[in-house]
């Protein structure tokens, strides 16, 4: 048990956020050491990849015919098995020093919504990168031990982490996930949602980043007294043409309200299925918000008077899950590792 401890002591433990939007790595010892875009451009035809991460995301949407930009994780599922491996490789040599004489044990945090045969193929990713123990675990756990969240005590704690693809929330006491629900409503449904509302109300199209500037720069989902404009650009769909077109917070909060909706209904819903005692914790202690979707302003304050329950913004909302899953062996012994949270389904 000693030569084990000292074994693990000395161990390389890598903690992966594998997210739709971002993929994120934290190091035992080093902290966040890669954070990028997930995504991957590859050659059509030979599928020769050509840039992953940051570089490919400045190619999505203006390759030339030759070259495609692939999100391999889009809608939180694994739409495209064979480039998730070949990024989450990418990434994990990267940060794997070469000729390391311990492997590294990996945790990867992923939605609980993933099926078996995708959980099987990041499992799989990650031992062909060179990983010598390999879990997968729910992001929400990885989000709940990466905001610090005392989770040992026998208490109820909710987490709520709203990804690019996913919201999922989890109530967690005493290690374990009580209750957990997953939908598939997350950032890009609110960039969706702002694309259809430009186009149905104003006859323009527009693209991704475009949605995503106007949700990160002027959305918000409560009502504000401050309405802030911006002109924004796209082409025509009677004439074909590119237009400007300036829009304000209101109409963007107005085109938030559905996916909004959804996730706020879902919270209730789990909060619905907690256990009374434990809910009663969480109406003290408040729902813990992560992902780059709580950062949407107005947001926590939206769910606080939806559930009647105090919101708190994690201390770093898009980064916990890859330190949770990073400070996952030291947080869990390791008789409860596969026990709790993680999906050995
Ligand atoms: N300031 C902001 N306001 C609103 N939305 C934001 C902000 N910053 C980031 N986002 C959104 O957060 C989403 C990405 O969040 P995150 O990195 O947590 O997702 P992910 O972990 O990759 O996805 P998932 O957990 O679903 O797999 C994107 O939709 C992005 O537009
Ligand atoms: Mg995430």
């Amino acid at each position: 048990m000693a030569r084990r401890n000292l074994f693990d002591s000395l161990s390389l433990d890598i903690g992966i956020d594998l997210g739709t939007c971002n993929t994120l790595i934290y190091v035992r010892g080093k902290g966040i050491v890669i954070n990028e875009p997930s995504v991957v451009a590859v050659e059509r035809g030979t599928k020769r990849v050509v840039a992953v991460g940051s570089e490919a995301k400045r190619m999505l949407w203006k390759t030339p015919g030759d070259i495609i930009a692939i999100r391999p994780l889009r809608d939180g599922v694994i739409a495209d098995p064979d480039t998730t491996e070949k990024m989450i490789k990418y990434f994990i040599q990267k940060v794997i020093p070469r000729r390391w004489f311990v492997k590294p044990r990996m945790v990867i945090g992923v939605p609980s919504c993933i099926t078996e045969v995708e959980r099987r193929a990041v499992e799989d990713a990650a031992y062909k990168a060179g990983a010598r123990e390999v879990k997968v675990i729910h992001e929400s756990l990885a989000a709940a031990i990466g905001s610090d969240i005392p989770i040992h005590e026998p208490a109820g704690h909710m987490i709520c982490d709203i990804g690019g693809g996913t919201s999922e929330i989890s109530v967690i006491s005493l290690k374990g996930m009580v209750v957990t629900s997953a939908i598939r409503v997350g950032g890009d449904e609110f960039d969706e949602a702002i694309i259809k509302h430009i186009r149905n109300a104003h006859n323009l199209i527009i693209g991704e980043q475009t949605a995503e500037r106007l949700k990160i720069e002027i959305g918000n989902a409560s009502p504000d007294k401050i309405i802030e404009k911006v002109e924004i650009k796209g082409t025509d769909a009677i004439t074909g043409l590119p237009r400007r077109l300036e829009i304000d917070s209101v109409e963007v909060r107005e085109a938030l309200q559905e996916p909004i909706n959804q996730i706020v209904e879902e919270i209730k819903r789990t909060l619905g299925q907690t256990p009374p005692e434990l809910a009663a914790d969480i109406v003290e202690r408040g729902i813990v918000m992560a992902g780059g979707g709580s950062l949407l302003k107005g947001l926590p304050k939206l769910i606080a008077k939806e559930t009647g329950v105090p919101v708190i913004l994690a201390e770093r909302p898009l980064e916990c899950v890859a330190i949770g899953a990073g400070k996952f062996f030291e947080t869990m012994n390791s008789q409860d590792g596969s026990l709790y949270g993680s999906l050995n389904i």
